[in-house]
């Protein structure tokens, strides 16, 4: 006979958090973030890889990218890029951010000497840019040449036909500094000669890079950054169950910090045979996350089949329609609360700590803070971290406002059968567990997740909590009716802004 679970899954959007006595001492700005991305013996082992905030981007091709993982990486998240690109591609990625030094610019707007000043004028227009190296074959990383900024043409004496060659600062005129050069002595040199750049140039005379002057309050180092042992930034990579023989090694070349089997559904053979196999190819050099499961046996099952995290979620996501499609899911908040129970478990019998990440499902900040207090030791988003500049994403005008494009990896647009593969033969999605949308654009990530994070702060506060074991520990939930939904709300007032979306977007 079917196995029915007792109580209605709920979400959480159900749930409420009760203060508790908050010590005078318990202040946002003592709180920390945080928190093990994979697992260790808790007690007798540090955590090889902790978060510094809670946070990670979805695996999801309009998400997460090599800008995003930087972006988030400095703020102390961690993104897993998407796995839904040749192999090629996807390493391609990871080495950039592994390559990425702040403040370093890749030059996208170049010359070659027998451009003219129309060319000039041109790229200016198009990308905002006023200084233009020079290099022999106009790309970033060709031999430098010279370079042109606006002290070197004068758009009332010149003839639009001049060669660049004829009115750019030549290369034995120009101050360049050395590949090794690091951020602060790039800004000494920047400083000490009165520049507005300075390009960095290898042994042969390529262009590397370009550093800004006006990117240098920008570039300070932030104390949350996600680093490796090699001052690198972190990231993580998301895999299939199908090409890991290939996708992993190329990954891990890469410098891929940890990976993650992307399913829509991980409880599953197929993630045991991904996981055996990294185990017996990297032992435990290798970190894999793996999932979804909604459930104890699933988290269960992947725990045993050595998952060094597991993510909780199926169908919870804004763009996600699996449940529609396939009657398969479970409400996000009872998901993750009887997972947090098993992970609990499996720790008092094994004396292994297995994190576990809710993915999906998160609209209002507020929703982390229950995901944690529920259990969770980290959370993955997508649609929030679609809409800010650094997600790979178009930023498009709807109605006189401007949204980004984000579309479920499940969608028609995506493609990605992987990530819904049950073993057949058959290489496409035959039907669609995800739609194409647009969220409400939000700017940088840096202004988002810094009032986001306060917000977090503030709320473990209130329930006694300076860290997010502690938060876990004492937070007390409780179940809201729906009116009480709507008294939590402002009501029985006439809003003065009433702007479309206020109320949908995470603010
Ligand atoms: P949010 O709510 O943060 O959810 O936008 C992101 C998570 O949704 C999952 N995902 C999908 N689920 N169909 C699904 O059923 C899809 O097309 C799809 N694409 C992504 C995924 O777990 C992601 O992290």
């Amino acid at each position: 006979m079917a196995y029915y679970f007792d109580e209605p899954s709920r979400t959480f959007n159900e749930y409420l958090l009760v203060p508790g006595l908050t010590p005078a001492t318990c202040v946002p700005a003592a709180v920390s973030l945080k928190t093990p991305l994979v697992k260790y013996r808790k007690g007798q082992e540090e955590c090889p890889l902790t978060l510094n905030i809670p946070m990670v981007s979805a695996i999801m091709t309009a998400v997460s990218d090599d800008h995003m993982a930087v972006a988030l990486a400095t703020e102390g998240g961690l993104s897993f890029i998407y796995g839904n690109q040749s192999i090629e591609d996807e390493a391609a990625m990871v080495a950039r951010v592994k390559d990425y030094k702040a403040g370093f610019v890749t030059s996208d707007a170049n010359l070659s000497p027998d451009m003219t000043l129309a060319d000039v004028v041109a790229l200016k227009e198009e990308l905002g840019h006023s200084t233009m190296p020079v290099t022999d074959d106009g790309s970033a990383h060709g031999k430098l040449l010279g370079i042109v900024t606006g002290r070197d043409y004068r758009l009332s004496r010149m003839s639009m036909d001049e060669k660049v060659v004829d009115f750019m600062t030549p290369r034995d005129k120009m101050i360049v500094a050395p590949a090794d050069t690091t951020l602060k002595v790039a800004n000494d040199i920047i400083w000490d000669n009165k520049l507005n750049s300075l390009p960095i140039v290898d042994d042969d005379d390529h262009l590397v890079a370009v550093v800004f002057r006006k990117d240098y309050d920008s570039h300070k180092s932030n104390p949350n950054e996600m680093l490796d042992d090699h001052k690198r930034y972190m990231v993580g990579a998301g895999i299939n169950s199908r090409d890991y023989a290939e996708r992993v090694p190329a990954l891990v070349e890469a410098g891929a910090d940890v990976v993650c089997i992307d399913s829509s559904e991980g409880f599953s053979d197929w993630q045991k045979m991904t996981i055996d196999w990294v185990r017996e190819h990297y032992g435990d050099a290798v970190k894999i996350g793996a999932g979804n499961v909604v459930d104890a046996d699933g988290f269960r099952f992947l725990a045993e089949a050595g998952a060094d995290f597991v993510k909780v979620g199926i169908g919870g996501g804004s763009i996600c329609i699996t449940r529609e499609t396939k009657g398969i899911g479970r409400g996000q908040a009872t998901a993750v609360i009887e997972v947090a129970k098993a992970r609990d478990e499996y720790f008092k019998e094994t004396g292994v700590y297995v994190p576990i990440c809710s993915d999906g499902g998160i609209v209002y900040d507020h929703h982390i803070s229950l995901a944690l207090a529920m259990g969770s030791d980290f959370v993955m988003l997508g649609r929030y971290f679609a809409r800010f500049d650094e997600s790979p994403s178009n930023k498009v005008m709807v109605n006189g406002t401007y949204m980004k494009e984000y579309w479920g990896e499940g969608s028609a647009r995506a493609r990605n059968w992987q990530r819904y593969d049950l073993g057949g033969k058959k290489k496409s999605l035959t039907f669609e567990e995800g739609v194409d949308s647009y969220v409400p654009y939000a700017g940088p990530l840096k202004d988002n997740i810094d009032v986001t994070l306060l917000k977090l702060k503030s709320t473990m506060c209130n329930c006694g909590a300076l860290t997010i074991p502690e938060f876990q520990e004492k937070a007390k939930l409780t179940l809201v009716s729906s009116t009480s939904i709507v008294e939590g709300g402002a009501h029985d007032v006439l809003l003065k802004d009433k702007t479309p979306y206020v109320s949908n977007t995470i603010h």
